[in-house]
C-alpha cells in the first residue's frame, strides 16, 4: 500500500492515477485546502491534515503502508515571502510529524517532492543537482530544510528518499480527467489558458527588463505527465534498494514568458492581450535543468517535453474541466 499525502493536488492526483495503472494500491490523504476530491480516481480517500498526529498514527495503524509520498505543502514562492511562518509551519513541522509517524511504525521509503527553488539563483546553466542551494524564499528554504532533515533521518533511522525537485510542472492528463486549477491562479499557463477563453483580459508579463534575449524569464517546463513518471520510478527505485538521493526534473529547454504566450495564441487560434508590468519579487531570469541523473539512474524518458504538447494538453483540458 503507497500512501500519497496530498494526492488530491494537481501533481499528487497525477501520480495517484500512475500509481493505479502501475498495479500499486493507494491511499490517498488530503486536508483538501488546495486539492480536489474529485482529482483522486481509483484510491481510498482520507481527509485528514499533515499536522494531525492522531489522525496520521490511527491511518498507519490500520493500512499496511509500504511507502509515502508526499506532495502537501503550500508552494508559492510571492506567498512564502508574505507569510514565512505558514509556510514553515505546513511546508516543514507537518512534514516532520508526518516522518515521526513513518518512523514509530517502522516506514522507511519516502519520496519527497522537493524544487527547483531550493537553488535560489543559479550560478550556472543548466542547472544540475550539486549545484550550492542557497534558495532566496521560504517557501524554497521550507523544502530545503527537509531534505536536510531526510538525510540526518537516513544516518538515525535508515530512512531511504528520493528527492524530486520539480522545475516548472504544466499541462493536463491527456484523457482530460484531471489538469491544473488553483484558486486563486497564479501560475503562467493556466493564466494564459484563462485569457484565451475570455475569462480574464489580458495576461500581465512580469519584467522585460530580463538578461534573457527577449527580456523575459525563461523557465524549464515540464510536462505533469512526465513527472509523475518519474515518481512511479523512483519508487520502484527505491523498493530495489537505491540509496537515498535527489534529482532535478525538467525537459532541460528553456522557454521565455513571450514565448509561451505566443506558442498559446497559436495553439488556441486566440488572441492574447498582453500587459507589460514590473518583475515579480523572488523570480530568478532562468531556471533549466539537466536532467541527465534521472535520465540515467532511473531510466526517466520525458516524453511529451515540447511546449507545444505541454500547452495543448492544457488547452483541452481549460476548454472542458472537470471542476
Ligand atoms: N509570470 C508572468 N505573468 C503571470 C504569471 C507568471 O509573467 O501572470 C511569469 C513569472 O514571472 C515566471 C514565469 O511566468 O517568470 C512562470 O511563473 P509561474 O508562477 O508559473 O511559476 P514559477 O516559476 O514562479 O514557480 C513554479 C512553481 C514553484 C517552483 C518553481 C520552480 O510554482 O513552486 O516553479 O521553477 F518553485
Amino acid at each position: 500500500m503507497i500512501l500519497v499525502v496530498g494526492g488530491a493536488g494537481y501533481i499528487g492526483s497525477q501520480v495517484v492515477k500512475q500509481l493505479n495503472e502501475a498495479g500499486f494500491v493507494t491511499i490517498t490523504y488530503d486536508n483538501l485546502k488546495k486539492g480536489q476530491r474529485e482529482a483522486v480516481i481509483a484510491s481510498k480517500f482520507i481527509l485528514g491534515d499533515i499536522r494531525d498526529t492522531s489522525r496520521l498514527s490511527k491511518l498507519f495503524k490500520e493500512n499496511q503502508v509500504e511507502a509515502v509520498m508526499h506532495f502537501a505543502a503550500d508552494s508559492l514562492v510571492g506567498e512564502s515571502m508574505e507569510n514565512p511562518l505558514a509556510y514553515f509551519e505546513n511546508n516543514v513541522a507537518g512534514t516532520i510529524n508526518l516522518l515521526k509517524t513513518m518512523i514509530n511504525f517502522g516506514v522507511k521509503r519516502f519520496i519527497f517532492s522537493s524544487t527547483a527553488a531550493v537553488y535560489g539563483e543559479p550560478q550556472q546553466i543548466p542547472i544540475m543537482e550539486t549545484d550550492p542551494t542557497v534558495p532566496t524564499n521560504p517557501y524554497g528554504e521550507s523544502k530545503l530544510m527537509i531534505e536536510r532533515i531526510l538525510a540526518r533521518c537516513d544516518e538515525a533511522y535508515g530512512l531511504k528518499y528520493i528527492s524530486l525537485r520539480y522545475f516548472n510542472a504544466a499541462g493536463a492528463d491527456e484523457s482530460g480527467q484531471i489538469g491544473e486549477a488553483h484558486h486563486p491562479e497564479t501560475h503562467l499557463i493556466p493564466l494564459i489558458l484563462q485569457v484565451a477563453l475570455g475569462q480574464r483580459e489580458a495576461i500581465k508579463v512580469f519584467g522585460t527588463d530580463y538578461p534573457t534575449p527577449d527580456g523575459t524569464c525563461i523557465r524549464d517546463y515540464i510536462h505533469v505527465v512526465d513527472l509523475a513518471e518519474a515518481h512511479i520510478l523512483a519508487l520502484k527505485a527505491l523498493i530495489a534498494g537505491k540509496t537515498s538521493t535527489v534529482y532535478n526534473l525538467g525537459n532541460g529547454n528553456g522557454h521565455s514568458v513571450k514565448e509561451v504566450i505566443e506558442a498559446a495564441g497559436r495553439i488556441t487560434g486566440r488572441k492574447i492581450p498582453v500587459i507589460e508590468a514590473r518583475r515579480r519579487r523572488g523570480d530568478p531570469a532562468v531556471l533549466v535543468t539537466g536532467s541527465t541523473k534521472a535520465i540515467q539512474e532511473l531510466g526517466w524518458k520525458p516524453r511529451l517535453a515540447d511546449l507545444e504538447t505541454i500547452i495543448a494538453t492544457a488547452w483541452q483540458w481549460h476548454r472542458n474541466p472537470s471542476w
